[in-house]
């Protein structure tokens, strides 16, 4: 084996031999941010096992019971070099403990790189992402994502591994919670909105973090909604669909990417040097690292295309995963393919260089706890400030798919208020998956936020009514002699916290267990009926959408679930959501999404040889860009500016917003393109564009929308961005399907 190059007097001499480096924060900012000569001399001095160190990742054990911050194994590990970040490593003390061995009792001080899942929220716990994409507002998920940086980076994390960016079109796939939804222009807006919102001003801040947008790539496509499960999709859906979202992060500056667990067409992410290496560094030009996921580099014997750790690892680095997180591989394998020649010391250095990169940008030479104290991480966390944020993002994240008659909202003065179901009192559900350091305590429950929202003549009588999967029907009658004596019944529904995420598809999207007998008992008493989900994917509720007044979709909402809830159920704020998702009438119809395809033989009622169901209506129960709001919106005027535009020109779309309702209100007005002859088909509709607009009643305001060239391309036959002569259709409204109607030319000049 080589040896360790001397290094004397040690401690003293790399710190002299980087002075340059050793310098203000604010000069450092000023410098080149590469850090390419304090790396180059730190590469210089590092052993084939060290650099293969700061290429490996461990997950943190935790303190033991006897109050060790780091097991012995992990100690040794971080004092010989063999480390170079940990995941789920946090708090100001084992923090400082592992930083202090790190760069103190390490030969070359280096010190870690610590990442976390801080997906919606450190401890102040916001909506889940879906919910939060409901709200289509991405200045609100950049002020989410600050907070959460803030929080987190409190408690010592540097690095999150979020924003997840994944495109979903398969409700059965649990980890549809952790994006954007289905769209992938909305889905890039959120994307680029949360990196800004994590990174903040800088990585030297010592409020920021580095964001990771993760799964390169497609990972939403699994077969079968099926966690982890094979993809198989052309390039143009991959490029068209999965990538844009990452690209926006790129673009965003996202210092970190995460390899998918799933394969694209025979090639396992982790091994995709097409997509890590001439996509991603190639076309987009990123310049940070890239992690696998966890133990997916291993994993790569599992999917058949490495015969041994050793083939994986290989597989891995040369595509470009420079990170490797879990498996141990990168620091137990690669030093002896350096040596035998299968894999090239560059290609290592390059990888350290990445890394190092990302861990001077953090100023972690600097600064190896950036500052992270005890009372810092107490202080920074639930102040009233991030509470107030999380507010306004479970208001602004309901979504109100129907309400007859206007049900809603509730006279706080109601004499009696039922409100009935598993998930109305539950203090974690509401949290939803990947809640990092969010507690049960910090929850308003649905029913604590009625409760302190009604009247104080106001009665609110509440039932549990049955268990969110179980199957006891024992108190069923009693829902609904509950419901029969109130004025009003709040029925609260849906899916427990675990139910979606990693690893939690389901086969069936209905009501879990026996809520749907349990909603029907209760409507059978015919009282006035709100109904309440939380869940984490669109579910199938058909019986509940034809018969229960009113409906709420809620997702999860975080630590102001109750108050938000509260506010919208009882008129507070108008809800102004809309579906970054669409909602299936039933499970044989996914996937079903808005910018499928025409194909040849579109839906026609009369004709039968075409292209739809013996037994349902093609059509969503609720389509994507759906969702009500106490008002009524009505669209107008809808024009171009020019009915011809060309290579060099724009074109401006308008539209006239009336609000024709009572109260004020909030809408996303949409902007939908179709390209009507092109080379190859193109989707029915696209998102191009939306806006919020605010309106008193009786307001009206006309928007605008700038639509260029760039705007309208897509991937020719020969996978070129191109856009062609011809038609573009434009529809405006308040959804996807609903909207109205103009079009315009674009010629080439
Ligand atoms: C596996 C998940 O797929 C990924 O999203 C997550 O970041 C890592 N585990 C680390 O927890």
């Amino acid at each position: 084996m080589k040896k360790s190059k001397p290094l004397a007097p040690l401690g003293s001499l790399i710190w002299t031999l980087l002075g340059a480096m050793v310098v203000s924060l604010s000069s450092l900012r000023a410098q080149d941010n590469s850090f390419g000569r304090q790396i180059d001399s730190l590469l210089h001095l590092m052993t084939l096992e060290e650099k293969c160190g700061q290429l490996s990742q461990i997950s943190w054990q935790g303190v033991s019971k006897l109050g060790a911050l780091l097991t012995d194994e992990e100690q040794a590990l971080v004092r010989q070099g063999l480390v170079g970040s940990f995941l789920n490593l946090s708090g100001a003390v084992p923090v400082a403990e592992a930083q202090r061995i790190a760069v103190k009792e390490s030969r070359l001080h280096i010190p870690l790189l610590l990442g976390v899942d801080v997906i919606h929220g450190f401890r102040t716990i916001f909506p889940v992402p879906l919910a939060e994409a409901s709200s289509w507002d991405p200045d609100l998920a950049e002020r989410t994502a600050r907070v959460a940086a803030i929080e987190a980076s409190a408690a010592g994390i540097h690095w999150t591994f979020a924003p997840m960016v994944d495109i979903a079109r398969d409700p059965r796939w649990g980890r549809i919670v952790e994006g954007s939804g289905e769209d992938p222009y909305l889905g890039s807006l959120m994307a680029a909105a949360r990196v800004r919102g994590f990174q903040g001003k800088g990585l030297l801040d010592s409020t920021s973090i580095l964001a990771c947008a993760k799964h390169l790539a497609a990972y939403g496509g699994a077969e079968g909604g099926r966690d982890y499960n094979s993809v198989d999709i052309s390039e143009r859906t991959l490029r068209e669909i999965y990538l844009p979202p990452f690209k926006a992060a790129v673009e965003a500056g996202a210092g970190s990417i995460m390899s998918s667990f799933n394969e694209i067409s025979g090639v396992p992410s982790s091994a995709n040097r097409f997509l890590l290496t001439d996509v991603l560094r190639g076309e987009w030009r990123f310049n940070g690292f890239v992690v696998s996921d966890w133990t997916a580099i291993e994993e790569l014997q599992a999917h058949g295309i490495a015969a041994n750790r050793a083939d994986a690892g290989a597989l891995a680095l040369n595509a470009g995963v420079d990170l490797d997180m879990v498996s141990r591989i990168y620091q137990q394998e690669i030093p002896n393919l350096v040596r035998s020649g299968r894999v090239k010391e560059e290609v290592v250095n390059e990888a350290v260089l990445r890394v190092l990169r990302a861990k001077f940008k953090l100023g972690l030479f600097f600064h190896p706890t950036r500052g992270c104290t005890p009372e810092r991480e107490t202080t920074a966390v639930l102040t009233k400030d991030h509470l107030q944020t999380a507010l306004e993002a479970a208001r602004k994240s309901i979504v109100l798919l129907k309400n007859d008659r206007s049900v809603l909202p509730l006279s706080r003065h109601l004499k009696t208020i039922a409100v009935i179901g598993p998930l109305a009192n539950s203090k974690s559900d509401p949290l939803g998956p990947w809640h990092c350091a969010g507690k049960p305590q910090d929850v308003a429950t649905v029913l604590e936020g009625i409760r302190s929202h009604v009247s104080s003549e106001s009665r609110v009588v509440y039932l549990k009514g049955c268990e969110i999967e179980g199957d006891s029907v024992a108190r069923l009658s009693e829902a609904k002699k509950l419901a029969g004596q109130a004025d009003a019944v709040i029925l609260v529904l849906g899916e427990g916290e675990n139910m979606s995420g990693e690893a939690s598809s389901r086969s069936n999207i209905d009501l879990p267990g026996v809520q749907n007998e349990l909603l029907k008992a209760a409507i059978e008493a015919g009282t006035p009926a709100v109904l309440v989900l939380m869940n984490g994917r669109p579910l199938t509720i058909g019986w509940a959408a034809g018969h229960v007044p009113a409906i709420l979709e809620t997702w999860f909402l975080g630590v102001q679930t109750g108050n938000a809830v509260a506010d919208v159920l009882f008129g507070d704020v108008n809800p102004s959501g809309k579906l970054p998702v669409t909602f299936p009438r039933s499970l044989g119809q996914i996937p079903l999404y808005y910018n499928h395809k025409n194909t040849g033989r579109p839906f026609s009622e009369k004709e039968k040889y075409t292209s739809k169901y013996f037994d349902s209506p093609n059509t969503p129960l609720f389509p994507f860009g759906y969702g009500l709001s106490y008002t009524t919106f009505f669209y107008s005027n809808l024009t171009v500016n020019r009915p011809k535009i060309g290579m060099n020109d724009s074109v401006v779309v308008s539209v006239e917003v009336k609000n024709t309702g009572k109260l004020a209100g909030e809408e996303v007005a949409q902007l939908y393109v179709r390209d009507v002859v092109a080379s190859v088909t193109r989707p029915v509709k696209e998102l191009k564009a939306f806006r919020r607009v605010a309106l008193q009643p009786g307001e009206s305001k006309t928007i605008s929308f700038t639509l260029n060239p760039t705007e309208l391309t897509f991937y020719d036959l020969h996978m070129k961005r191109v856009v062609e002569p011809g038609f573009f259709k434009v529809y405006v409204g308040g959804n996807s399907v609903d909207g109205l109607e103009t079009d315009f030319e674009f010629v080439a000049n």
